[in-house]
């Protein structure tokens, strides 16, 4: 199967052209003007940004969390993330303490294979790494998962302590692998969050107000100097405040290897949707929990001076009836996390695009192009190329839609709300190609299923 992409504006990371895009099977094998090639399907893209696919690294499909398991599996996920652009998900495998970390990644290969409509891979959550099991690391490694996630968040559930750190870190270092960091004092979270409850403080916005940003901050602090001495490349993840994002200037001003990911929610929603009548708010409760509005122009300005390198979703949906309801009478017990995987592009198109706080190559790199360099995928994936895998979002730059659950054209996810409800935005995916195929045609569903599972390179460094 051949297909040729005629007349778009192609602008990857770096690049802002108008040219035709030649795929024959999964790859590109010609970028050129006016290419005089025979295609089995043309597709003109007039008037259409022609994108590399997006890459969300941080989303949580079929995850057990909060005694309950998030909305989206693979297969809902996954489709719900091409209509919105987006063609590769790093999402997360998760070892069940005391056991083997290869028999975590089994059972997730087991949850995707063969549901996927988009490609997938895995970083690893490691609740437990005593000495003997350090040499897993390695053989996770050769499968294809070149980072880890570790929590300092969630005493009890998947935290770990300090020293368990340490040793992670200074493995996943000599692997030429990445750490990705869940960064909060859950201990001290957990001692402020005992003293709300008992005061009677139980309704969704003490969820906010039991995470002060001074935790957030304090836990990238000490991610960062424990990375520093340990010698591995840190990521923090869903990095949500100013406080936290002081820290990460002041670890890269030193010259530590680290970089950082924001997600829509701490960009365009603030504390004050806790705010809302009744339980409302529990439909965003997270963690980190939404900060007071101030915190996103600093977050923006991160994104513009490359503090802050990319942006994912965090997607970890649950129902507003049934799952959010478990938190009815104390927000200790609602599952924490919201849906967005769908969302990201329009969002952050709009948002950063459209207002005029990034560019346009920029908005492709946050999106996409970044997040591949820094977990193994680039070339193969983040940027449209003769060699690379034919991933393309093929964008409507003037095309307005209304986010809602009830907005068919923006709402593919097995959830009962939405957490942008009425949100307009500007620029809106409109055809999009996996590895060659067109799963998503003028944002109709063409093909399902087909994704696989994307054994990643090493990421040890910035530079690769
Ligand atoms: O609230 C969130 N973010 N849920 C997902 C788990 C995590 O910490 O990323
Ligand atoms: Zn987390
Ligand atoms: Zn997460
Ligand atoms: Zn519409």
């Amino acid at each position: 199967m051949s297909i040729l992409i005629k007349n778009g504006r192609i602008v990857t990371a770096v690049d802002d052209y108008v040219a035709d895009v030649f795929i024959e099977g999964e790859k590109v094998t010609l970028i050129g003007k006016d290419l005089k090639v025979q295609a089995d399907k043309v597709i003109d893209a007039k008037d259409r940004l022609v994108l590399p696919g997006g890459i969300d690294p941080h989303t949580h499909f079929d995850m057990p969390f909060g005694g309950t398991t998030s909305a989206d599996d693979f297969a809902s996920g996954t489709k719900a993330a091409a209509f919105g652009g987006t063609t590769t998900v790093i999402d997360f495998a998760i070892q069940s303490k005391g056991e083997s970390t290869l028999k975590g990644l089994d059972a997730w290969h087991d949850k995707a294979s063969g549901k996927a409509t988009i490609d997938y891979a895995f970083h690893m959550i490691i609740t437990d790494m005593p000495d003997e099991r350090l040499p897993e690391m390695r053989k996770l490694a050769d499968e294809g998962v070149t980072s880890y996630k570790l929590f300092m968040a969630y005493p009890g559930v998947l935290y770990v302590d300090d020293g368990t750190l340490y040793r992670t870190f200074r493995q996943a270092g000599d692997n030429g692998t990445r750490i990705c960091m869940h960064a909060e004092n859950g201990i001290v979270i957990d001692e402020i969050i005992k003293a709300a409850v008992k005061d009677g403080k139980t309704s969704p916005k003490y969820h906010a107000l039991t995470r002060p940003t001074r935790m957030e901050a304090e836990g990238v602090h000490r991610a960062i100097s424990i990375a520093e001495v340990a010698k591995v490349p840190l990521y923090i993840v869903h990095l949500s405040s100013s406080d936290a994002l002081e820290q990460v200037k002041m670890g890269r001003a030193r010259g530590v290897d680290v970089i950082a990911e924001t997600c829509p929610q701490y960009l365009f929603l603030d504390q004050s949707y806790y705010e809302r009548e009744g339980f409302e708010g529990a439909k965003w409760v997270m963690t980190p929990a939404l900060r007071e509005k101030w915190n996103q122009d600093e977050l923006w300005q991160g994104l513009k001076f490359r503090d802050l390198e990319t942006i994912a979703t965090d997607h970890c949906p649950f129902c507003f009836k049934d799952q959010k309801e478990m938190g009815k009478d104390s927000f200790t017990k609602i599952p924490n996390g919201a849906p967005g995987v769908e969302n990201r592009m329009s969002l952050v198109y709009n948002g950063g695009v459209v207002s005029g706080r990034i560019s346009l190559n920029r908005f492709v790199e946050l999106t996409s192009t970044a997040a591949a360099k820094a977990f193994g995928l680039f070339p193969k994936k983040g940027t449209i190329a003769v060699g690379s895998d034919a991933d393309i979002v093929i964008f409507d730059p003037n095309r307005k839609e209304t986010i809602s659950v009830n907005n068919p054209h923006t709402h593919h996810m097995r959830v009962d709300y939405s957490a942008y409800e009425g949100f307009e935005v500007q620029g809106f995916t409109e055809t999009v190609l996996s590895r060659g195929r067109v799963i998503i045609e003028k944002n109709e569903l063409k093909t399902e299923r087909g994704g696989q599972f994307i054994k990643r390179a090493l990421c040890g460094s910035l530079l690769r």
